[in-house]
């Protein structure tokens, strides 16, 4: 099992500085019998869950996600298997392996997300803020990289102008 990267701190509702992302330590309950992890909005989960999904049947060497969502919010939960998310915020990207069904991964809106290495029989359980919208999507790498920069320019007029 992988360690945490350090770039990486558990939730909590103060993302990291660096990059908008964190971890979401679930509760695992053990026991003789197995073990149980569970995830519940506004103590787990930063958000309402409003939809479910899940990515499983992998084929060989395939890749998933290659978009960004514009308002949309997800946490993702490795119920199975192992896979690396590459994240990008718009200036930096980052790496993280899935692998413990207990850690999930908490994804803001605006991240460009890029899922790959798929260990056979992965599963990726998806917990979203909104309900499926192809509207939503930016599936354009170049149109990402604009609307994050025009994002990121609108937050610092804001916070210029929150200390005038
Ligand atoms: P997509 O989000 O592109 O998959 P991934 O992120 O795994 O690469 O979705 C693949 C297809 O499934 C696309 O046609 C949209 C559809 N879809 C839904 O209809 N509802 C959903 O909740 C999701 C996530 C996808």
């Amino acid at each position: 099992m992988n360690s945490i990267p350090q770039h990486l701190t558990a939730f909590e509702p103060a993302l990291t500085s660096e990059c908008a992302i964190s971890l979401v330590m679930l509760p695992r309950i053990t026991d003789e019998r197995g073990c149980l992890s569970f995830a519940e909005s506004g103590r787990h989960v930063p958000f309402d869950i409003r939809r479910v999904y899940y990515i499983y049947g992998l084929s060989e060497g395939a890749a998933r996600g290659g978009h960004a969502h514009r308002e949309c919010e997800r946490v993702l939960i490795p119920i199975a298997g192992e896979f690396v998310v590459w994240m990008d915020d718009g200036r930096q990207r980052r790496r993280v392996v899935l692998d413990d069904p207990a850690v999930g991964l908490y994804v803001p809106a605006m991240v460009w997300l890029d899922l790959t290495d798929f260990q056979p029989g992965s599963v990726c359980l998806a917990l979203a803020s909104a309900l499926y919208s192809e509207a939503d999507y930016i599936r354009d790498y170049p149109t990402f990289k604009r609307a994050s920069r025009a994002a990121s320019e609108l937050y610092e007029i804001e916070l210029a102008d929150a200390f005038l």
